[in-house]
């Protein structure tokens, strides 16, 4: 994975980003033996030799974020025992070990965290952060306005009351209906167990939103790292020192608005079409198309559209 130059050698504790610059604008910094005077120069850190002033450089991991687009038919687990195909299988061009942040089941679609900051993962995941996730859902039946009424107020499941929920409606639903609920909890297939206990049979949920994370036209089945604004959104994550406002007052302007198709038989523009669930398709899925009538450019690779982020520190 190639590194800034700076950001390896401040990774490495020598010096704050700005010395660095400084020092490999002054021509004491060498890469396997060469001066480097250019700065943005980028270097692999597991390949690479770096010195200043003849002194090696000792690289330290760079810190990374990968926002997944994970197909239904992928296990959200670096390795599974049973052979199954896993997440694994679709981040493997990612060179750095990451671990999923929180877990999407088996027939779950939609935007999934990989990381190796652990701070940002605990604190993804861990409710006292309040970290919204919004899934768009497609439920059997039709959503009364009681119904959607109690899923905001709280459900009783048999761990406990759910906390209050953000519900949105797409539409006249005739036989069933898309719901776009965003919930700060992370409980075992809570919104499978919130609908089914209002009797609605949940037939397909896509998380859309995570935290400060947007899932937007990546297609399924490909992954690309955090831009630098999304890493230091997660990373203000971990820095919160009072509680966000109530999971209502923080959800965004609905998708449902946004990204409905024409008529309401669908899901929203998000791409969904999916690798087929095997071992080896690995990153391959910009294939997909766009969504009908999305706007937005299609077909290009999103992957590494960002940069990995160097640890601070
Ligand atoms: N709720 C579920 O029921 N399943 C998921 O994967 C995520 C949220």
């Amino acid at each position: 994975m190639m590194v800034r130059l700076q950001k390896v050698i401040a990774a490495s504790g020598i010096a704050s980003r700005r010395a660095a610059e400084t020092m490999i604008r002054d021509g004491h910094v060498t890469v396997n033996g060469k001066v480097v005077r250019v700065l943005g120069t980028c270097i692999d850190p597991s390949k690479d030799h770096v010195k200043i002033d003849g002194r090696h450089v000792q690289p330290s991991e760079p810190e990374v974020f990968v926002l997944l687009h994970k197909p239904l038919g992928y296990v959200t687990t670096m390795d599974d025992p049973y052979g199954r195909p896993t997440i694994a299988d679709l981040v493997a061009k990612v060179k750095v070990r990451v671990f999923p942040v929180g877990r999407l089941d088996y027939d779950t679609e939609g935007l999934l965290l990989l990381t190796n900051n652990g701070n940002v993962a605990q604190a993804c995941v861990h409710p006292r952060y309040h970290v919204p996730k919004t899934y768009l859902v497609k439920v059997s039946g039709v959503c009364t306005e009681e119904e959607i009424q109690n899923l905001e107020d709280g459900i009783a499941l048999d761990d406990g009351m759910t906390a209050p929920a953000v519900i949105r409606k797409s539409g006249k639903a005739k036989a069933n209906s898309w719901l776009e609920i965003t919930i700060h909890e992370g409980r075992k297939h809570q919104i499978k167990r919130m609908l089914e206990a209002l009797g609605h049979r949940v037939m397909r949920i896509i998380r859309i939103r995570f935290g400060p994370l947007d899932l937007g036209d990546l297609p399924a089945g490909v992954s690309r790292f955090a831009t630098d604004v999304e890493a230091n959104a997660l990373r203000g994550i971990v820095h919160r020192t009072t509680k966000p406002r109530n999971v209502r007052a923080q959800a965004p302007r609905s998708d449902l608005q946004s990204l409905r198709p024409a008529r309401d038989t669908g899901p929203p523009r998000v791409r969904t079409t999916s690798p087929p669930a095997k071992k080896d398709s690995r990153s391959k899925g910009s294939k997909a198309r766009p969504a009908p009538g999305s706007a937005r450019r299609p077909g290009r690779v999103v992957k590494g559209r960002g940069r990995p982020q160097t640890r601070k520190g």
